[in-house]
């Protein structure tokens, strides 16, 4: 098992890192891959979250993009993390697919934004070709584009559970209407999410880093549009519960939106605003709304041993909102348990 990589590698060169990347990969005998991103020399870590964007530029997707490269610049982001639905309307029709390039290459340009991104897979990626969307070919065209179904980032400070949250969702499965999903290598669903809880909860168990962040697509809580998924609430929920997990980030609902849970420290988080958005619904459910935005934007993160910085971003740049959270000091070493 490779051993932890030390605090220099975090002034390595982008590159460096991507390779380090490669290097460190470590899957569980599942399939469930663990990957390593070193946090900044002072152990801090700073990111950006953004949802259901794939539209070749339109919807305002440039604009948010535009935005996340300045916001990145200043804050010196180490990564992005996408919340998936990334090709609208149907994911990619395979690696040659012209929409990996217009949607994503030659819309997040800045320099800032040249970094690892982290991607979940969307509903309406399963609709196009999913191993196409998963294969490492990807990567020749942009190196960035690290997207897998259900993976971990260890980052020191934080260990962030990625989640494949659409085959949950039942309604995919007995009504897909006239869409057809891409069930390969996931059907049949039970044996598929068993195998996935069962996955996280021991991955879960086995950390020790002081906060440990959920990220889906699907809303586990939301009072926008698709409102809550009732299929993570309970079957998703009580693994996250149990593990003392921090908070869970997702899309879906093309807005943003900061959700207290009332029966437990959870925080809901939804980063969905990265093109088409304004849907103009707002049904309050029974925890605790913080905020929403029902607009285009994004997020950012910025954390460290001690606190968690959240940050709402619209389409001008403009700061719409702010959260943080602080954890009592104590003195751990946040080394990730490895198998024997
Ligand atoms: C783009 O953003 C502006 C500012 O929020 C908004 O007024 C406009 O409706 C948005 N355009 C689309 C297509 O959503």
């Amino acid at each position: 098992m490779a051993r932890r990589s030390s605090r220099a590698c975090a002034a390595m060169a982008t590159a460096a890192v991507f390779a380090l990347l490669a290097a460190t990969a470590t899957a569980t005998a599942s399939g469930l891959v663990r990957l390593e991103h070193p946090a900044k020399s002072d152990g801090s870590l700073s990111l950006l979250v953004v949802g259901d964007w794939g539209r070749k530029g339109t919807y305002n997707q440039s604009r948010v993009a535009e935005q996340m490269g300045k916001v990145g610049e200043k804050l010196n982001i180490d990564f992005v993390i996408s919340t998936g639905d990334n090709f609208y309307e149907d994911g990619l029709t395979g690696v040659d697919d012209q929409a990996f390039e217009e949607s994503f290459t030659d819309i997040y340009t800045a320099k800032s934004l040249q970094k690892p991104w982290y991607l979940v897979l969307g509903n309406h990626d399963y609709r196009g070709d999913v191993l196409a969307q998963l294969s490492p070919v990807l990567r020749k065209i942009d190196q960035r584009f690290i997207c897998m179904r259900s993976f971990i980032v260890n980052t020191e400070i934080v260990d962030f559970f990625f989640i494949d949250t659409t085959p949950f969702q039942l309604k995919y499965w007995n009504r897909p209407k006239d869409h057809h999903y891409d069930w390969r290598g996931v059907a049949p669903r039970q044996k598929y999410i068993a195998n996935l809880l069962k996955d996280m909860d021991v991955a879960m168990k086995k950390s020790t880093a002081k906060w440990k962040i959920a990220v889906g697509h699907h809303t586990m809580r939301s009072v926008s549009d698709h409102g809550d998924t009732k299929e993570l609430l309970q079957l998703l929920l009580p693994v996250l519960k149990v593990n003392g997990i921090d908070f869970y980030i997702n899309g879906h609902d093309h807005c943003l939106e900061h959700i207290s849970s009332r029966d437990s420290p959870i925080q809901y988080f939804t980063s969905g605003g990265g093109s088409k958005a304004w849907r103009g619904v707002l049904q309050p459910n029974s925890d605790k709304l913080q905020f929403f935005y029902d607009g285009q934007g994004f997020m950012s993160l910025q954390i460290n041993q001690d606190q968690a910085d959240f940050i709402f971003y619209d389409v001008s740049g403009n700061i719409l909102y702010k959260w943080s959270k602080s954890k009592p000091n104590y003195l751990q070493p946040s080394t990730y348990i490895t198998e024997a």
